[in-house]
């Protein structure tokens, strides 16, 4: 581990970068967002309405998750059409629509790009399951055929994401790949049609004006040749230090030709069209493979959401990240939370020994007090960071992870394939308080809600924070505005080691850095032991939370100028 006080990170200054570099990017869960139409499922027409919220918190972006036709089995990732919408959510003209009014809000947007798999009501999927066996167009998936020994055994050990086995049978006998749930068959990226499909599917959306893709999965493309066994069961995999690529499936070598080529396409766009990367992998040095200068512009950060609510931890994820980035030239991300993950206003709730991102039902009650003030702690130092920072719909708001969801309301193919041992990922779904006194909070006009929304998001509304001293709401609102005067997001950072902090205090529950850009030095400071003085003279711009008679409480954060 390198000294993270001798690891300064670098990033060119906001008038010489790209917007994406330190841009802060919001993510909409279109079913969730707002719902125009009151059928209790969010659309686009929803998320146009209520843009100004977006713009008023001051965000620079928005990723809107998928809302192409899908039979929803996996809340859209599974497509059966990549260039429409599906009626759930609207048509093409709501997209088109929807890309304009934001960009005359000044926001860019991003869309999701879903390669790895398509639904299984895809045409491409439903003309292969038409034809024979060792027809052509079943070259567009992975179909083989039973061992005549052994027809009930799948062709290899490769688990699903979602659980049980990566194979299912077709109604003819034979297997077809699925890393993700059954309806969800992976395609063949070796068979160059598929490549075309794509090249046209990206060229149709630049078209219509997206500033940028998120692409799913973008470390699952390409599988070893022969589809070996993998020897690993998920959990293996997920809980062991190896390197994701151990496994047959994953963050293969062959996924980087793709998105060279997806790069150059975007290259002839005007603008600066953005590309970043979803991709579980570790180590970070495989990751920083994704965003060399001819692929990705960034990849999601998943090993600092990950981290525990530990100095050092953070420290360490911190120094790692830009250390692997720098030498690629790509900007770090931030992230803390997203539509897979226990939001971290619940994560941080929990002891540090039994933090985790993905729910199995056991977990201890959380402490919701304890979580929310980490959550903002945390946001509050994530924002200060060069790079680029993602923030997931309603964590402006605090929301919490709603964990008492009846089963029979639970949507997520995880705890169906897994027969409720993991609960999935519905918990952070749920849709979004607005109005307090509204039907549904707001989220529709009928009171309908995809999943029913806890009491505990009444005071939690929009209505009830904007304006109040102390929400929230008005904290995102404040970090973002700083952000943009002080030029975070850009400028170089630099672990502040010597006494920031008396003596008297251990530094090692203190993460302290400082950000300079041509507006001045940023010292931050992120305190998760007892109370700190603060230096006298400092002139505090914005807190997590309220500071006692010129301390740093625990758990709180703090931006000064110095
Ligand atoms: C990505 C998405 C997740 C989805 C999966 C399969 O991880 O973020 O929501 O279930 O891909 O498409």
């Amino acid at each position: 581990m390198t000294d993270p006080a001798a690891a300064p990170a670098a990033s060119p200054s906001a008038e010489s970068s790209p917007w994406w570099r330190s841009a802060v990017i919001y993510q909409v869960y279109p079913r969730s967002f707002a719902d125009a139409d009151g059928d209790g499922v969010g659309d686009l027409p929803g998320i146009t309405a209520r843009l100004d919220h977006l713009r008023d918190l001051g965000v620079d972006a928005v990723w809107v998750s998928p809302f192409y036709p899908s039979p929803q089995a996996d809340a859209g990732y599974d497509v059966a059409d990549y260039c429409d919408v599906d009626p759930l959510f609207g048509t093409l003209a709501d997209a088109e629509r929807l890309i304009d009014a934001a960009h005359q809000r000044g926001l860019k947007v991003i869309i999701d790009v879903v390669p790895n798999h398509t639904s299984d009501r895809h045409p491409w999927f439903q003309r292969a399951l038409a034809a024979a066996p060792g027809d052509e167009v079943r070259d567009w998936y992975h179909f083989r055929s039973p061992d005549p020994d052994d027809p009930e055994a799948p062709p290899n050990d490769w688990p699903s994401e979602f659980g049980g086995s990566a194979w299912s049978k077709t109604p003819d006998g034979q297997w077809y790949l699925h890393l993700f749930d059954s309806s969800q068959p992976d395609l063949n990226w070796e068979h160059p049609p598929v490549r075309e499909a794509f090249r046209d599917i990206l060229r149709f959306w630049l078209d219509r004006g997206v500033d940028g893709f998120r692409i799913d999965v973008a470390h699952g493309l390409v599988k070893a040749p022969g589809l070996p066994d993998s020897g690993l069961t998920r959990e293996e995999l997920a809980t062991s230090a190896l390197p994701t690529h151990t496994a047959p499936y994953f963050d293969q070598d062959g996924v980087h030709e793709i998105y060279r080529d997806w790069r150059g396409i975007l290259e002839g766009y005007p603008g600066e069209r953005l590309m970043v990367a979803e991709a579980w992998i570790r180590p970070y040095d495989r990751i920083a493979r994704y965003v060399r200068p001819d692929e990705h512009h960034q990849a999601f950060n998943f090993g600092f959401l990950g981290t525990a609510w530990d100095a050092q931890e953070l420290r360490e994820h911190i120094t790692r990240s830009y250390a692997a980035n720098d030498p690629v030239g790509a900007p770090t991300t931030w992230v803390l939370s997203n539509h897979d993950v226990v939001r971290h206003a619940t994560r941080f709730g929990w002891p540090a020994e039994s933090l985790v991102t993905q729910l199995d039902g056991t977990m201890p009650e959380p402490v919701r007090e304890t979580g929310l003030r980490r959550a903002r702690a945390a946001t509050t130092l994530m924002l200060a960071l060069p790079g680029s920072a993602y923030l997931f719909q309603g964590e402006e708001l605090g929301l919490f992870e709603v964990l008492d969801l009846d089963p029979s309301v639970r949507q997520d193919p995880t705890f169906h394939r897994t027969d409720g041992d993991r609960l999935g990922r519905d918990g952070c779904r749920v849709p979004l308080p607005w109005e307090a006194e509204e039907p549904a909070f707001g989220f529709s006009p009928t009171g309908e809600a995809w999943l029913p929304q806890p009491d505990g998001f009444q005071e939690l509304a929009v209505d009830q924070q904007a304006g109040v001293a102390g929400s929230t709401l008005e904290l995102y609102r404040a970090l973002l505005a700083v952000r943009r005067e002080r030029g975070l997001g850009t400028g170089e950072m630099r672990f502040v080691d010597e006494p920031v902090v008396e003596a008297t205090v251990d530094s090692q529950s203190v993460v302290a850095f400082d950000v300079t850009t041509p507006a001045g030095t940023t010292r931050v400071l992120l305190n998760l032991g007892p109370a700190l003085p603060l230096p006298e003279d400092a002139t505090v711009l914005v807190a997590s939370g309220p500071l006692q008679d010129g301390t740093l409480p625990t758990d709180t954060a703090v931006w000064l100028a110095v």
